[in-house]
């Protein structure tokens, strides 16, 4: 395939995809993905590309989407079979090369597709864009200690385990339950695991 689009063509694009609301938050996104790339030594034109497509099939995961996940050889978790609004960042990697019209690292496309719940092999921009996402400026819950804490992690995991921690906190109050494979990544982390 050809190259891809550019950042600006896709931040186009995705803008006619998803509602302004949306948008940006996906621009905050942005924001904080380059940011963290920049402070450990990643590409944040990646963390860019990345994080401004994240969200680009948010209204479009249905009832249809397992089906469709798994046709498109992308695994469907249980909790995801259950409420399939959560498979919309596997939607966005499976259409990634189709929308930014070239060849996408397989990187990008792991990194969308685990965003939602996080997995133990989503890689350092998986672990930029889930941190970001939970964190972006645009993000009510979140006050500026809150921001502060979650950045004062050493590594990428330190800043995860903490924001998975004060989900827990959140979970345990709503009588939420988390994902199996949100609770292997954490399990992951704390044994020792690198992303
Ligand atoms: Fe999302
Ligand atoms: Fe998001």
């Amino acid at each position: 395939m050809s190259k891809r689009i550019g950042y600006t063509e896709l931040e186009a694009k995705v803008r006619g995809m998803i509602k302004e609301k949306r948008f940006v938050h996906s621009l905050g996104v942005v924001e904080v993905s380059r940011m963290l790339a920049e402070r450990f030594g990643l590409s944040s034109d990646d963390a860019a590309y990345i994080g401004i497509y994240h969200d680009a099939y948010r209204y479009q995961a249905d009832g249809t989407a397992p089906a469709y996940c798994r046709a498109h050889g992308v695994e469907v978790f249980p909790e995801e079979e259950k409420e399939p609004m959560l498979l919309h960042g596997a939607l966005a990697a499976i259409h990634f090369p189709q929308d930014a019209e070239g060849d996408v690292p397989e990187y990008f496309q792991t990194a969308v597709r685990h965003h939602t719940l996080g997995h133990k092999e989503m890689g350092r921009y998986g672990a930029i864009l889930y941190i970001a996402d939970y964190m972006e400026p645009g993000r009510k819950h979140l006050d500026d200690d809150d921001r502060r804490r979650i950045l004062s992690g050493e590594r990428l995991e330190d800043m995860i385990i903490t924001i998975m921690d004060m989900q827990g906190e959140y979970f345990r109050k709503e009588g939420i339950k988390s994902a199996a494979v949100s609770d292997e990544l954490y399990r992951f982390i704390k044994d020792g695991g690198t992303l």
